[in-house]
Formats: C-alpha cells, sequence, structure tokens
C-alpha cells in the first residue's frame, strides 16, 4: 500500500466527526460538510461554505453573529470541491487537510513540515477569526494560523507584513467575484525597499500606496487619526515590518478587504438593518492613483489654478503640449540653467505632502531634520529629504535621489517635504513668508 492510500483508508476508518459548537479539530477527528466550528464567544465560525451564486464548496471562516453571509478567510481558493464530499481533518502526519472523499483527492493541505509536527496537534478557532494548527495537543506551540495566509481580508489583530525571522510576508488578495473566491488580480502588499511602504496591484502595476510609516500614520493616508475606533501598532525591528490594529471596543466588527473591484476598503458592523457601513477606503480621488502627475510634480485637489497636477519649485512640464491638455504623466523636469550644485541651492518646504515614493529613498534613524538637510545638501544627487517620523519634535532622516514620484498635497495631516531647489528659484519663492527656506 503506498503512502497516500494509507492516509486515506485512515481517514475513512478512523476518523470522529466533530461535535457541534466545538472550537476544535483534535486528532482522529473531521469536520464534514454541514458541521462547523464555533470560536468560543461565538464571533467566528468556520465550515463549508457556498460563495453567492456558486454552488462550489470551500471551507471558510465567516462572522458567525452577522446575519449576511460574510467570510474572512477561504482555505481552498482556487480548489473548490463540487458537492457536500468534502472531508477537513487533521491527517497522520499532524497537517491539516481538505479532501474530497468521492474523488480520494486531497485539495488543500497546510503543508507544515511533518518533522515539526506530531501526530497529536490539533487546530482552534481563536475568537479572533485566527485558525490555528498546535504542533502538539497541549496547544502550545503553533505550526501554523490562518492569520499568516490570509485571502482578501485584514482583521484586527491580525500581523500584516514582514516576517524577518520566517521570510513569510502576508499579504491580501481580492476573490475573483462575489462567486468565485479564487485568487483575483488586485494584491495589497507590504513592500521594503527604501522604507516599507504597502501598495495596492493590479496584476503588476501599482494603483496606490500608502507612503511610509511616519510616526503617527501611512504617510499617505491622513484620515489615520488617534481618534480611530482601534489602536494601531507600527513594529519595525530586526524581527519584523508589521502593521497591526486593535479595537478599543471588542464589540464593534471591523474588516479591511482588498474588493474585486480594486478598492481598499474598511467596513463597520452596523447590525443587521444597516449592514456593513464603508468607514474608509482607497484609492479615493485621481491624486491616490499612483504617478498620476508624473516626475517632480505635485497633485492636490484643492489648487484650482489650473489641474490638479502642477511641478514642483524649480521644475517645469516635460511636454509643454501634453500638460495644456491635462495629460500630465511626462512629469516635469528641473528648469534649464538651474544649477543646484554648489551654487547657493536650498530648500523649498511643501506642506502636508504624502511624501514621494520610497522604494528608492535612503533612511538614517538618527538624523534630526537640520543634519538631515544638511545630508542632502552636502550630496548633489539628493533631490528631496524629510523628517522619517514625525511625532513628537521630529527625528530620523529620508533621503531621495532621483525621480520624485507620487507626491501629493492634504488639507492637512500630511507632512513637511524639502525640495532642493536653486538659488534663484530661493530668490522667487522668498517673496511667499509661508516657505520657510534652507540654503547654504
Ligand atoms: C487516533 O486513532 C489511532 C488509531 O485508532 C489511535 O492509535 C490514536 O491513539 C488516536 N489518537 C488520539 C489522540 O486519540
Ligand atoms: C459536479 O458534480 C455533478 C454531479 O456529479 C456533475 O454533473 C457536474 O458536472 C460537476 N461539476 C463540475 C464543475 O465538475
Ligand atoms: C478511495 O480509496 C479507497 C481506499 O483506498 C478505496 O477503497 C475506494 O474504492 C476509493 N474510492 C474511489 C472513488 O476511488
Ligand atoms: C501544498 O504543497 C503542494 C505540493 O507542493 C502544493 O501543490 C499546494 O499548493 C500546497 N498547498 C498550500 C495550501 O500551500
Ligand atoms: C488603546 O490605547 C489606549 C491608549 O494608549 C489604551 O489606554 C487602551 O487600553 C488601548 N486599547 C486596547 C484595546 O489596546
Ligand atoms: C497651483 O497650481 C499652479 C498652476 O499649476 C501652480 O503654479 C501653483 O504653484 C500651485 N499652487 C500650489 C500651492 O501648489
Ligand atoms: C550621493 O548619494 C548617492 C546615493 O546614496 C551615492 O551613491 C553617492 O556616492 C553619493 N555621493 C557623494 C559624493 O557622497
Ligand atoms: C518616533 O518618535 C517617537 C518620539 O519622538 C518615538 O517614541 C517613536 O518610537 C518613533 N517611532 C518610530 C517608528 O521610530
Amino acid at each position: 500500500m503506498n503512502k497516500k492510500k494509507e492516509i486515506l483508508t485512515y481517514f475513512l476508518v478512523f476518523i470522529f466527526r466533530i461535535c457541534s459548537s466545538a472550537d476544535t479539530i483534535g486528532p482522529n477527528q473531521s469536520l464534514k460538510d454541514g458541521d462547523i466550528l464555533v470560536s468560543s464567544g461565538n464571533a467566528f465560525a468556520l465550515g463549508f461554505f457556498s460563495p453567492g451564486k456558486s454552488r462550489n464548496r470551500y471551507i471558510g471562516i465567516w462572522y458567525n453573529k452577522v446575519p449576511e453571509q460574510t467570510v474572512v478567510w477561504v482555505a481552498n481558493r482556487d480548489n473548490p470541491i463540487n458537492g457536500t464530499s468534502g472531508v477537513f481533518a487533521i491527517d497522520p502526519a499532524g497537517n491539516l487537510v481538505l479532501s474530497d472523499e468521492s474523488l480520494n483527492l486531497s485539495v488543500w493541505s497546510t503543508n507544515v513540515s511533518s518533522i515539526t509536527l506530531q501526530k497529536s496537534s490539533s487546530a482552534q478557532l481563536m475568537e479572533t477569526g485566527n485558525f490555528v494548527l498546535f504542533q502538539d495537543q497541549s496547544r502550545s506551540v503553533i505550526a501554523w494560523q490562518s492569520f499568516d495566509y490570509p485571502t482578501n481580508t485584514i482583521l484586527p489583530n491580525m500581523k500584516a507584513g514582514w516576517n524577518r525571522r520566517t521570510g513569510l510576508n502576508t499579504f491580501f488578495r481580492s476573490w475573483k467575484s462575489l462567486d468565485d473566491p479564487g485568487t483575483g488580480e488586485y494584491l495589497y502588499k507590504l513592500e521594503l525597499n527604501g522604507t516599507p511602504q504597502f501598495f495596492l496591484y493590479k496584476g503588476s502595476d501599482w494603483l496606490w500606496r500608502t507612503g511610509p510609516w511616519n510616526g503617527l500614520r501611512w504617510s499617505g493616508v491622513p484620515e489615520m487619526y488617534p481618534s480611530f475606533i482601534y489602536n494601531i501598532s507600527y513594529v519595525e525591528n530586526d524581527d519584523e515590518v508589521t502593521i497591526t490594529s486593535v479595537m478599543k471596543d471588542p464589540s464593534i466588527f471591523s474588516r479591511m478587504v482588498v474588493k474585486e473591484s480594486g478598492i481598499l476598503e474598511r467596513l463597520t458592523w452596523q447590525g443587521s438593518e444597516r449592514g456593513w457601513a464603508r468607514f474608509w477606503y482607497a484609492p479615493k480621488d485621481q491624486c491616490d492613483n499612483y504617478a498620476h502627475c508624473g516626475a517632480y510634480s505635485n497633485c492636490d485637489l484643492l489648487n484650482l489654478s489650473e489641474f490638479e497636477c502642477s511641478c514642483l519649485p524649480g521644475f517645469e512640464p516635460q511636454q509643454e503640449r501634453q500638460w495644456y491638455l491635462r495629460e500630465a504623466s511626462y512629469g516635469c523636469k528641473r528648469k534649464k540653467e538651474e544649477s543646484v550644485c554648489g551654487n547657493g541651492e536650498g530648500f523649498i518646504k511643501v506642506t502636508n505632502a504624502k511624501v514621494p515614493d520610497t522604494s528608492i529613498a535612503l533612511v538614517n534613524k538618527n538624523l534630526g531634520l537640520t543634519a538631515c538637510q544638511e545630508l542632502c545638501l552636502k550630496n548633489c544627487s539628493c533631490t528631496a529629504c524629510a523628517s522619517a517620523n514625525i511625532s513628537g519634535e521630529g527625528n530620523g532622516c529620508i533621503t531621495w535621489h532621483g525621480n520624485l514620484v507620487d507626491i501629493r498635497q492634504f488639507p492637512n495631516n500630511g507632512q513637511d517635504l524639502y525640495i532642493r531647489v536653486s538659488a534663484a528659484e530661493l530668490g522667487i519663492h522668498n517673496k511667499f513668508s509661508k516657505l520657510s527656506l534652507i540654503s547654504i
């Protein structure tokens, strides 16, 4: 008898069905279509479901107390089961396995190396919506958890981002449609180049970015404020780069979803009559669209002089004609004859900014703003700088070397960005008292 057969025989002979309202699958237990696990405080349930109009069967986790089916995680998103022959169980090696009994086929597995598992492993649905496979029956060591392999939903208490020790970078991918939880084309993922930023992708294209964490919030999300319904902790150290939100009032259901339409949306449950209501979303407007105004330009919906795009101080449209026709993607270039290298150059401050894409930026956590500006001025390839952390007095230093892309200005809650300009440009802008000037 080969290994696979052995496993399946074991499944058929020795497995006992789970009793109702349990939150755990133990060794030698299985979950069949129609059975559910319910977390200890009744917030979440796990079992087989069919999304929308589909008749396919999937293993998923949903809100147990929300009457409209709201699925927050799917195991076999790309391998549905046809009919009610699915069996979800812990196999003899200790892995969680979903099999189609009628086809004798395993359609999904936690794939944890069996060396680290014990035959007595067990899996528990937590009150947070996390489904955890414990290495052993005493439930002391986590071998696998659904929070590490999310589908399209970020839940409170879930760490989103990069675990430097395991190399695991959690990301969130839309469903294909409301009827198909399969891998869709929109992706929300932390990128680590330069300073970490989350990007919303369509396929391999960037649609929107959060900007880097600035000590208070993502630079590109001014609505993130301490009066939020949750506490946020951003951690960036040798072990991890992650962001976690914890509800201040845990009785409120809140989730963030990468939707099939390409919108990243946070929703809160308002009760059966009003359903799920939008709390926040992105992208919102033209200025959110990645690099909407091209390089060296600023996107500002409230500037009604021309259109939302304007060149940064010291820069002019790359293509006059296109710019005149409000096609800004070519961006701007530095004005001719303006030397910014050893000729009395300095900075012009753009206030309330979403800082440019930091994928190519350099960070020094120990410099203050003045030292940061000096560092930037000393190097002719440095085009802009900003405080890395604006909480408190402001500390840390980001410098950009090369294109400044995807800058926008908010009415408030943005941050100061210092653009390197020529002495001549400093002279022009000197007339405006609200701009602060730094020169050598
Ligand atoms: C599971 O079933 C096998 C075969 O009957 C048995 O040897 C083993 O002790 C069982 N494990 C537990 C934890 O009940
Ligand atoms: C699902 O099973 C039914 C009945 O066995 C069959 O008629 C149908 O073609 C199957 N669908 C798929 C997509 O395999
Ligand atoms: C599935 O495997 C079992 C045990 O090996 C076997 O008895 C059974 O006939 C198989 N069923 C199908 C549909 O192939
Ligand atoms: C488990 O491993 C198999 C074989 O490597 C792979 O095809 C499958 O996609 C993996 N399953 C999951 C859930 O990662
Ligand atoms: C949220 O933060 C506040 C202020 O630091 C603290 O008092 C409160 O206990 C936190 N709430 C949760 C649920 O962590
Ligand atoms: C508003 O747009 C005009 C025209 O593009 C530009 O000259 C001006 O600098 C912009 N104002 C601000 C505050 O960005
Ligand atoms: C300027 O900064 C760039 C990017 O860090 C670096 O490659 C280059 O060596 C620096 N030049 C000088 C003169 O320090
Ligand atoms: C930002 O600075 C504040 C104090 O000014 C400090 O408490 C906080 O840890 C810093 N945050 C980061 C991410 O470095």
